[in-house]
């Protein structure tokens, strides 16, 4: 069996522009957010912007390489030949996990932008983050589930 050189690389870069974004948003959340309530006001804002004008160019090639990486792993996904053997529930399970996907990008945008229309967002920091942190482990659960459906630990190889 060739050895698939494009489908390695590209499932490089999903699970790793994943986890640098994960990471990124649990670190914040659960260590930054509450060291930087020991500050005071002015330091703190100081801090923040400085942060935020670096984490934005993270989050911004995390979201490229997720969607450049994923539409490949769809497009490798339908030449594959289990294709049509896939459980019923696949589909749905994809369609849930992309939406996910657009909602995570969305959030973590607005969180690390500096525009007028998603100002209420950053207001509400802690709270979105949050939420997005919840929504991307969800996120990676359904991708485990999509993967196990025809790479599980009992499918023998051919
Ligand atoms: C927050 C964003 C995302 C995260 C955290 C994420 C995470 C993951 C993970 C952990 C896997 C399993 C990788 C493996 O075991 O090789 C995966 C697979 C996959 N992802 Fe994503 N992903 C994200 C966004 C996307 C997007 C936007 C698309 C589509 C454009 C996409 C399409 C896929 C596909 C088709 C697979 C293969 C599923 C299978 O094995 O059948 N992902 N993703």
């Amino acid at each position: 069996m060739e050895f698939d050189y494009p489908g390695i690389l590209f499932r490089w870069l999903h699970i790793l522009a994943a986890i640098v974004a994960i990471g990124g948003m649990a670190f914040c959340r659960l260590a930054l957010m509450p060291a930087l309530q020991t500050l005071d006001s002015e330091q703190r804002q100081q801090i923040h912007e400085a942060i935020r004008a670096r984490w934005s160019k993270v989050v911004a090639g995390s979201i490229g390489l997720l969607l450049i990486s994923g539409l490949y792993n769809i497009f490798a996904t339908i030449k594959a030949p289990y294709y049509k053997q896939l459980p019923d529930y696949y589909m749905y399970a994809f369609v849930v996990k992309f939406m996910l996907a657009l909602g995570i990008f969305f959030i973590a945008s607005a969180l690390s932008g500096r525009g007028k229309a998603t100002e209420k967002i950053r207001q509400n920091g802690g709270f979105w983050l949050t939420v997005n942190l919840l929504l991307a482990l969800l996120l990676v659960c359904i991708s485990g589930v999509l993967r196990m459906s025809h790479h599980g630990a009992n499918i023998p190889l051919e």
